[in-house]
């Protein structure tokens, strides 16, 4: 039988946009403009691969080294010129990365129309399509970057000498984290390495490389000289995207320093489940190459981003009574110390980084003077004496009360981490906001300064969570007519 507090059917799941964006990435941008630009993409990347099958790990490759920088802008495609510093000559790229004329030929689709970083982009899932990898729908509407950044190629892009945690770091900068990692690290399924950049392990005698692989590797790679030669990242199935890289890595036959790490610490349980379970491998792959490929997209005129989306499951019920004794006890003040906040959210079964990720609502709106201006007039050692003094100007001693201040100094109408990053400078408007840099959320805070995706999807989650708070379901609560009133 079912109980009268079993919800009817939830079934209806809306996507619901809380900051419509200017401009947003989406499948069908070119629909209009030029309708069959992803079939006459696919159709140069697959003659491509054809003529040479190590293409798709470079073209994969290029990608990845793309987005990496400064988000996927095709900035990796552009030419050293008296103003502009190639990334093409960064360490990780030069002699190394391939395939920029097959995205020139591919590019020919629609020229002016189609964005090189979208066709680098494509580019990336077509390869994977064609060597028996996954596939997965792209989102277009990339614009190309006016800039390259050779030093950020320079620094941002893994080494293969790294060691786990600084992969897990170098991957948590772009918002991608350790499972992303490794997943995206299939990607060694296809390609090679040149010899100096494995050298070092294959002439380690080390525990975590099986002897008989050294040995073979050894055999093309000197122990001087020969630095240029290639060995196949997966030895057993080089041009297949498959998961024997990750089954080399439980036998200890990783080419890549970088390789072998995986199969350690917190990561080793994700190549265990990636070596047994390839299906599992490829649709985490596609899931990670969709991420990478919406690092910091460049969008619109002006690269203007919104907030984050997320479902919004419905079937709440509206209350027939109203508490402003709860209202005035529940709902925390600006003026409250860390742990204050911390139970208040608790009380709630929101946690500490639910609060710190909710707060960061605060990067959008204003607040009225009477409500800062204790923090403002502080000389407090939390408040940075610039800012102190600018908002001073809009908010006097006495009087002012209303007057109004954005809470995000720096782009108070777009969601973006910039709060998070005003209050590592001890620039937060709200003794409440400041506080979170403080004792246990401090590293929350440090995170999502860092880290504006790492934000926007943690604020998601704790929007779904703060909207699920006791609702009131079933036979409970009404649906009023009109909202202000309960039904008569
Ligand atoms: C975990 C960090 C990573 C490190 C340290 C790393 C490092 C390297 C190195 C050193 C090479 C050989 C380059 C050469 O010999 O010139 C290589 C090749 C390659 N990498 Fe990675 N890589 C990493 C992650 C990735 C990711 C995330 C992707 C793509 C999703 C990727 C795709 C490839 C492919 C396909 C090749 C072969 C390219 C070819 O044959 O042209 N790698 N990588």
């Amino acid at each position: 039988m079912i109980s009268r507090f079993v919800i009817p059917i939830i079934s209806l799941v809306v996507v619901l946009s809380i900051i419509s964006s200017e401009a947003q990435l989406s499948t069908n941008f070119y629909d209009a403009a030029c309708p069959n630009a992803s079939t006459i993409i696919r159709n140069s990347i697959r003659r491509a691969i054809s003529a040479e099958r190590r293409m798709a790990a470079s073209l994969i490759r290029l990608h990845f080294h793309d987005c990496f920088v400064q988000g996927c802008d095709a900035s990796i495609l552009l030419d050293e010129t008296s103003t502009i510093q190639s990334e093409k000559s960064a360490r990780p790229n030069a002699n190394s990365v391939r395939g920029y004329e097959i995205i020139e030929a591919a590019k020919r689709a629609c020229p002016g129309v189609v964005s090189c970083a979208d066709v680098l982009t494509l580019a990336a899932r077509d390869a994977s399509v064609a060597v028996g990898g996954p596939s997965w729908s792209v989102k277009l509407g990339r614009r190309d970057s006016t800039t390259a950044n050779q030093a950020v190629a320079n620094t941002d892009l893994p080494s293969p000498f790294s060691g786990l945690q600084v992969l897990i770091d170098a991957f948590d900068k772009k918002g991608l984290n350790a499972r992303d990692m490794v997943a995206l690290s299939g990607a060694h399924t296809l390609g090679q390495s040149q010899c100096f950049l494995f050298r070092g392990r294959i002439y380690s005698n080390s525990t975590d490389i099986d002897a008989g692989f050294a040995s073979t590797r050894r055999r093309g790679c000197p122990q001087t000289g020969g630095d240029s030669n290639l060995a196949a990242l997966d030895l057993v199935t080089p041009n297949s995207f498959d998961n024997n890289y990750f089954r080399n890595l439980v036998q200890r036959k990783g080419l890549l320093q970088s390789d072998q790490v995986l199969f350690s610490g917190s990561t080793a349980s994700i190549v265990s489940q990636y070596s047994g379970n390839p299906r599992t491998f490829a649709a985490d792959f596609a899931t990670a190459m969709i991420k990478m490929s919406e690092i910091e997209p460049t969008l619109g005129q002006n690269g203007i981003v919104g907030g984050p989306s997320w479902s919004v499951k419905l079937g709440r019920r509206d209350s027939t009574t109203a508490s402003r004794d709860v209202a005035n006890t529940d709902l925390p003040s600006p003026f409250s110390g860390l742990q204050v906040l911390i139970d208040a959210f608790d009380k709630k079964g929101l946690n500490a980084r639910d609060m710190v990720a909710l707060s960061g609502a605060h990067t959008l709106g204003q607040s009225q003077c009477f409500l800062f201006r204790e923090r403002i007039y502080s000389n407090g050692t939390d408040i940075d004496a610039g800012f102190a003094s600018t908002r001073r100007r809009g908010c006097p001693q006495t009087g002012g009360d209303s007057n109004l201040a954005a809470l995000d100094l720096v782009t108070p109408n777009s969601f973006d981490n910039n709060y998070f990053r005003n209050l590592v400078q001890r620039k937060g408007l709200l003794q409440s906001d400041q506080v979170l840099f403080t004792g246990s959320t401090a590293s929350i805070v440090s995170q999502y300064s860092r880290n504006p995706r790492t934000f926007a999807a943690d604020f998601a989650t704790a929007m779904i969570k703060m909207s699920e708070i006791e609702p009131t379901l079933g036979q409970n609560g009404i649906i009023r007519r009109v909202c202000s009133a309960i039904n008569s």
